[in-house]
């Protein structure tokens, strides 16, 4: 089927057929490649063509018309960081921080992820499943056309694989690009407390076979923090991965610098996630890599830290992703409208920038920039219409409105 959009008011990132972006950085993510006045032609899930209107062939047939006169196109957000999948919200915990204690205090009381943990092992699969899909359909309407979904709150083989097994699920019904990593290496579980060295060969041995032998993950990632898993620990896990086909993505620097940026740098990892702390040895161990750094500002607003350093990656000439981090301890909402937000406020990102970030360098941090990330002729037909608004600006100018009219993915 053949739709064609017409007077649409601009669109935004377009890749003509002689560009190969696949990742935007340093200076270029200030430029948005931008087409005004504009025609958009899809077929069958694809991008066919788009112009100018003043270009546009009037025999030019379609199957279905569309007038988005003062609306704008760009391409839906790719938010490749996200623990959609769990059991249940954590509000009193939220409570507990507004009355003095912190994150920390509260995972070590056997809070945070052990709770999630404790309350997944309750949760049958189907229920799981559909509320995740409940979820899922939420970010997709506020423009969200592909991400990423962690494991990591089961902490145990059976646990881990349910959640592995909805992720696949979701991804056989929900219409739009997903990706799994496994993220069993998210804390120690407390029979392990005292012995982490049996909970590392337990993810070895026991849970990486089955996670790949049921083709569950795409990725491997380890939460690299001071009181969670050292950098050595992490090397380890990585490498044990790496031996089973699985690339690595993971969590570093978001409490200390925890060595997180350099273990991953080292396994070549796709991205390096959180990243509130950073040093210049940091900054320069991406600098001579392929590792994109990936903000999280949702976790660093919700817990009330400091914002990543944006600037000080962007302007050392790296590219930057954003990502929700939807998950029920750190940020519980999968809005990406109020990450670009955040980036553009609290970290000094300009709105262009934010695009690129939760666009193509979003889909990179995913490796679905052939597909997503751009509108192109030959990729995915995954776009967003807004309500009629003025500008790009706009988007993170006007916080807290829902500016998305609709998130297309045929
Ligand atoms: O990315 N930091 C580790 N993991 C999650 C939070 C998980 C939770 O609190 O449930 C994060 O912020
Ligand atoms: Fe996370």
């Amino acid at each position: 089927m053949r739709t064609l959009y017409s007077n649409i008011k601009q669109i935004l990132q377009t890749e003509s057929d002689l560009e190969d972006k696949k990742i935007v950085k340093g200076a270029e993510m200030k430029s948005v490649s931008t087409l005004e006045d504009a025609w958009l032609l899809t077929e069958d899930g694809l991008i066919l063509d788009f112009g100018q209107m003043k270009d546009l062939n009037t025999d030019h047939h379609a199957d279905h018309y569309e007038d988005l006169t003062g609306r704008l196109l760009l391409p839906a957000w790719c938010d490749s960081h996200t623990h959609l999948v769990f059991a249940h919200s954590r509000e009193q915990e939220f409570v507990d921080r507004i009355l003095g204690m912190t994150y920390e205090e509260i995972a070590r009381r056997g809070g945070g992820i052990l709770n999630s943990a404790e309350k997944m092992k309750t949760m049958d699969e189907e229920t799981l499943y559909q509320q995740s899909m409940v979820r899922l359909e939420e970010a997709k309407k506020t423009g969200t056309g592909a991400l990423e979904i962690k494991s990591g709150y089961g902490l145990e083989l059976e646990g881990e694989l349910k959640m592995l097994r909805v992720i696949r699920r979701l991804k056989e019904n929900s219409g739009i690009p997903v990706k799994a990593s496994f993220l069993a290496a998210h804390t120690y579980p407390l029979a392990y407390r005292e012995n982490h060295e049996a909970y590392i060969q337990e993810i070895i041995e026991k849970m990486l076979p089955r996670v790949v032998g049921e083709g569950l993950a795409d990725y491997m990632d380890v939460f690299c923090e001071r009181g969670f898993f050292s950098p050595d620990e992490t090397d380890r896990l990585l490498e044990a991965g790496a031996k089973y086909g699985l690339k690595a993505k993971i969590h570093a620097n978001q409490l200390y610098n925890s060595g997180g940026v350099q273990v991953g740098v080292k396994h070549h990892a796709v991205s390096v996630d959180h990243l509130e702390t950073m040093d210049d040895e940091e900054v320069n161990c991406l600098l001579g890599s392929n590792t994109i750094p990936t903000l999280l500002p949702g976790a660093a607003f919700f817990l009330a830290m400091h914002y990543q350093p944006a600037r000080k990656l962007i302007d050392a000439g790296l590219p930057v992703a954003l990502a929700s981090d939807y998950n029920p301890g750190s940020c519980p909402s999968s809005n990406m409208n109020f990450i670009i937000s955040l980036a553009c406020t609290q970290m000094k990102m300009t709105p262009e920038e934010a695009l690129n970030a939760c666009t193509i360098n979003g889909a990179a941090a995913m490796e679905l920039q052939d597909e997503m990330g751009s509108i192109k002729r030959g990729k995915r037909a995954s776009f967003i219409i807004t309500k009629p608004i003025p500008n790009l600006a706009y988007i993170p100018y006007a916080f807290g409105s829902n500016l998305i009219e609709r998130m297309i993915d045929v």
